[in-house]
């Protein structure tokens, strides 16, 4: 199974190795952990938007990301090469682990600009795709997902 996994803090480390590490990295580190331990051979690609923010999408990416690809012309071609990247890796996987920490009532910006840049007409969709699934690892106490810091839950995509 291929594993994408997307770390979002803007901390560095990881806050069970170092004392202002992240606690969002505690958690997808050890959540994959202990996947790699029952499942050794899945292979896992990271993500890291926290450290390498993608860019944010642009006036220029919308006009090129709605223009149809064999009418995209060289420099619409290169505004969507990151985005690509991005959905190549996000449809190549099949368990996606998200480590989100709760920043002013919301996800760190940096997590924002991936999601638009992988939502892309005729490329990825929003509807279901059966046997995918994804792991929300989020710090934070208050927002729109309130409860106890520090924890996974588990979605079906
Ligand atoms: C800029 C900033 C804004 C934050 N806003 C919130 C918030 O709205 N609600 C909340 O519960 N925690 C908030 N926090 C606390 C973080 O969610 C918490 O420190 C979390 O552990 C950060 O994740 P990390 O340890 O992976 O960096 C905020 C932290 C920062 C740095």
């Amino acid at each position: 199974m291929n594993l994408l996994c997307i770390d979002s803090s803007a901390r560095a480390g990881r806050s069970d190795q170092q004392a202002h590490g992240s606690h969002t990295r505690r958690l997808s580190a050890g959540f994959l952990h202990r996947w790699k331990a029952r499942r050794p051979h899945d292979r896992v690609v990271h993500r890291d938007v926290g450290l390498h923010p993608p860019a944010p999408v642009t006036g220029d990416w919308v006009r090129a990301a709605f223009t149809r690809p064999e009418q995209r012309d060289q420099r619409m071609r290169e505004t969507l090469r990151e985005s690509d990247a991005l959905v190549d890796e996000l449809i190549a996987s099949e368990l996606i682990v998200i480590a989100a920490p709760m920043y002013n009532f919301g996800m760190p910006a940096p997590l924002k600009a991936w999601i638009d840049n992988v939502v892309r007409v005729g490329r990825t969709s929003l509807r279901p795709r059966p046997g995918r699934g994804a792991v929300l690892a989020d710090a934070g106490r208050t927002g729109p997902a309130t409860g106890p810091a520090g924890r996974a839950r588990r979605f079906r995509l």
